[in-house]
């Protein structure tokens, strides 16, 4: 991404280069870490191609769910039309660094929204996320915790916070939330090449009190 490229350009085009960039499968954590959830209204912010989204919505989540990428967002609107949830999710087009959807949310969960150019504001952004969380609602931040094994030079300008420094970045007020998990974990990957690596990511939960 060199530095004429927009945000938007370098996800239309890394989006249009693969008829699927991701598996199609949900994040295992989330998929974890929800389960068992009172169903309410969730926000999924940089959704990619939806199946985050998805699943929340067949499991009962009315979901608004926003991306930067409108090629992204449209495959993801497929996606959903595919899985028969196609009233359950809002897709909104943001670049997160510019807008923001309105509302609040039961859940506000974000996965892996890093981005290779030195643009994207993640902290500033997550703490919009932490202020879009209902009382008694979730926030789950899944990032990695360093580029992948195959290629370390994926990331060069982005910091790639530990958990701890998630948490802190957002600047909570004291008394207001609890943290329900804080840390590291290990996960299998395939690389281009189809050999399995493990990558390190991180998870941040946390409650919002109700008063
Ligand atoms: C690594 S992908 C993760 C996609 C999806 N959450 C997943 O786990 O498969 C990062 C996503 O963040 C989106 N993104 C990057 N910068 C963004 C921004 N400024 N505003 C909104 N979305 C952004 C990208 O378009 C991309 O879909």
């Amino acid at each position: 991404m060199d530095d004429t490229t927009t945000g938007q350009e370098y996800w239309d085009a890394r989006y249009g280069e693969h008829d699927h960039l991701w598996s199609g499968e949900p994040n295992a954590v989330l998929v974890r870490e929800v389960t068992g959830l009172e169903p309410g209204n969730a926000l999924d912010l940089g959704c990619g191609e939806g199946a985050d989204a998805i699943w929340l919505a067949r499991h009962g989540w009315r979901v608004t769910a926003a991306d930067i990428s409108r090629v992204a967002l449209d495959r993801a609107a497929h996606h959903a039309a595919t899985a028969g949830v196609a009233d359950r999710v809002d897709f909104q087009r943001h670049d997160l660094a510019a807008s923001f959807p309105e509302g609040t949310y039961d859940l506000v969960c974000t996965a892996f929204l890093h981005s290779p150019g030195e643009d994207m504001p993640r902290a500033a952004i997550l703490r919009a996320a932490a202020d879009a969380v209902a009382p008694g609602g979730i926030l789950l931040i899944a990032g990695h915790a360093g580029p992948p094994p195959w290629d370390p030079d994926a990331h060069p300008h982005a910091h790639l916070p530990t958990a701890d420094e998630v948490l802190a970045s957002l600047r909570l007020p004291d008394g207001a939330w609890d943290v329900l998990l804080s840390g590291e974990h290990e996960r299998l990957q395939t690389a281009p090449d189809g050999r399995a690596m493990t990558r390190t990511d991180n998870l941040l939960k946390i409650r919002r009190r109700r008063t």
